[in-house]
């Protein structure tokens, strides 16, 4: 989603601007753009291609410059176009660039029409740079203090003024914003990541911050306009652009990345203490009475998955809520219930604003799960689990889920130990089937080529039903999303008790039903649900285990993962599940690391 670089110095910044934005790029754009203060006025390039393609125009009109600002746009107001694409200018004296959405931009777009300004484009962005330019004292700092008091929503911007021209203006309030600290010169970003390579001395922004960049100075006031000092830390940034080997995709590659993903997320773990969340984890665990956990998409499923795991292993309630809605539902809270939020990017908007709808409700233990340990979301909990998955380029989410579960399962035996729920025996158990996934893995991803082979069947279909009971009903949603971002086939997980209660009616020759069939104490029902299929002709692609005793016939394709895997199943489960969206796509030819219509870190709402 948008991505924010700006940078204030005294050499021409439009290579760290543009290799900032290529460090963005994972994160899914329609359009980008450049602007740089250039002998007194302001200039631009835009494009609605890649930034490769920006570059290309930056050094065919030799735009440089010491002061600018660049963003890789993904549209929400108007379609992406040039026009619509950022930094958007206000009578040529100030450049903006903006990430989140202004709720109030058609009211102060009449305000400001009133006023003279006349709107270049159909965003919501472009409000705010006539905003900064009306109210300009000749004071750009001052300015965007009194500016963002008058926006609702959420925005990170970067802003510079024609009159200014060394200085880099830059507020947040709901999108994340950082400040990378220089020698003699200063950056923003709305991501670290973006400024690997130029600094590595960050400042996160707090929400409403607004902070004034220049050559010497990096001044920051909250939002009550009082100046604030702000820690500075050293963050390795992980670069994106992670070579891809031998793979074809990053998808593949963060497939194939699995057993070294979950053997880093547990490295160190050789028994289980709560500890392994934070410090103050053991007086929490005994205190909470249940758990609340907040996520979207395949970090929900992950949620889904764990609330299995944790109610069957330490007797703790759990609900599982779908971000976006949990954060405007009138819900009954629990100020004893622990709130796990789940994310892979630790920046995703909805996961971020229902932790905090929960904590303005009195619920105030909070623990994230979350891959990135500099993000927003570990920043504001309590407890956090780092898991281990490294940089996931591809939309399409394979590895953290994975990690997710692992780390999901320590805090299901975490809570039972603390409960007294865990005995010695049980603790052994555990952490040696964790310690041997990695292998066990590496096994299932050698089923590759029969899994390819199903692959091409499938890219011939427009539907598919994915069946699971029990902790494997997660497991059914996630591959099912799975097939319908990367390859556009629509597809839909029930729990196989379901079927004859609707979705049966859809049931046909055409339609391959993908069953995840573990031996489990499930196991005999699903066969009968499996039948029900049959007898309407549906044709079954089953991923049985070494012990469910399935065998093919006419009209039941069976895939066997090599080794039955008790309550860890659903981790093993799900990797040929991502194999088959995987070489369906390829076989569809759609853009599998960058599926349409999707960014891979959703920062707006
Ligand atoms: O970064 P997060 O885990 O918070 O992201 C949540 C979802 O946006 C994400 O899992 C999304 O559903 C993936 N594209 C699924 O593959």
């Amino acid at each position: 989603m948008c991505g924010i670089v700006g940078a204030v110095a005294q050499r021409n910044i439009t290579p760290i601007l543009v290799e900032g934005l290529k460090r963005l790029e994972y994160r899914g754009y329609d359009s980008c753009g450049v602007a740089l203060h250039v002998d007194g006025k302001l200039q631009r390039s835009r494009s609605t291609s890649r930034v490769a393609d920006l570059e290309t125009q930056i050094q065919q009109t030799a735009l440089s410059g010491f002061t600018g600002i660049a963003h890789t746009r993904w549209a929400t107001h108007g379609a992406p176009s040039s026009s619509n694409a950022h930094p958007h200018f206000s009578r040529d004296r100030i450049a903006l660039v903006h990430n989140g959405i202004i709720e109030n931009h058609e009211e102060l777009r009449a305000e400001l029409q009133a006023a003279g300004y006349v709107f270049e484009s159909q965003t919501d962005t472009e409000v705010i740079a006539h905003l900064v330019d009306h109210l300009y004292t000749g004071d750009l700092f001052e300015t965007v203090q009194q500016a963002v008091k008058r926006l609702t929503g959420a925005y990170a911007i970067a802003v510079f003024c024609r009159d200014e021209p060394h200085r880099v203006v830059g507020a947040r309030q709901g999108s994340p914003l950082i400040v990378g600290v220089g020698q003699g010169e200063n950056f923003l970003a709305s991501d670290a990541m973006a400024l690997a390579g130029t600094t590595d001395q960050i400042i996160y922004l707090e929400e409403g911050d607004v902070v004034d960049l220049q050559l010497q100075r990096c001044w920051i006031v909250d939002v009550n306009g009082k100046a604030v000092q702000r820690e500075v830390r050293t963050v390795h940034a992980h670069t994106g652009a992670a070579e891809l080997g031998p793979y074809r995709h990053y998808m593949q590659k963060e497939i194939f990345e699995q057993p070294r993903a979950i053997g880093d997320t547990l490295e160190g773990v050789t028994g289980i203490m709560p500890e392994l969340f934070g410090d103050k984890a053991f007086n929490i665990f005994k205190q909470i009475d249940s758990v609340l956990i907040l996520a979207c998409g395949t970090s929900y499923y992950a949620g889904l998955t764990a609330k299995y795991w944790i109610e069957s292993i330490a007797k703790v309630t759990v609900n599982v809520e779908i971000a976006s809605e949990y954060r405007y539902r009138d819900s009954v809270p629990n100020p004893n219930s622990l709130v796990v939020t789940i994310s892979q990017s630790g920046e995703t908007a909805d996961t971020l604003a229902a932790l905090k709808h929960a904590r303005a409700q009195g619920m105030q233990h909070t623990l994230t799960i979350c891959n990135v340990a500099t993000s927003a979301m570990v920043r504001e909990c309590e407890l956090s689990y780092i898991t281990r998955a490294g940089v996931e380029v591809g939309v399409a989410s394979t590895k953290a889920f994975t990690t997710q579960l692992a780390a999901l399962f320590l805090l299901a035996l975490a809570l039972a130990q603390t409960k007294g729920r865990l005995s010695d025996e049980q603790e052994a158990e555990h952490i040696k089937a964790l310690r041997h996934l990695p292998v066990a893995i590496s096994a299932v991803l050698a089923l590759e080529p029969q899994i390819i082979a199903w692959a091409e069947e499938f890219a011939r279909k427009e539907n598919a039903l994915f069946l699971g009971r029990g902790l494997h009903y997660p497991i059914a949603l996630e591959g099912a999303l799975k097939l319908k971002e990367i390859s556009y086939i629509h597809a839909e997980a029930y729990p196989a008790g379901e079927l004859k209660h609707g979705p049966l009616a859809l049931v046909t020759k055409e339609m391959p039903v993908v069953t995840v069939a573990p031996k489990d104490a499930l196991i005999e029902k699903l066969k009968s649900n499996m039948q029900e299929v049959r007898a309407r002709g549906g044709e079954l692609y089953v991923f049985a285990d070494a012990d469910s005793r399935i065998a093919p016939s006419e009209g039941v394709h069976v895939i066997r993962l090599p080794e039955h895997y008790g309550q860890l199943s659903p981790i093993l489960h799900v990797v040929p599940l991502q194999l088959l969206a995987y070489h369906t796509a390829l076989a569809r030819g759609t853009d599998v690391d960058k599926p349409r219509n999707l960014a891979k870190s959703v920062t707006v709402e």
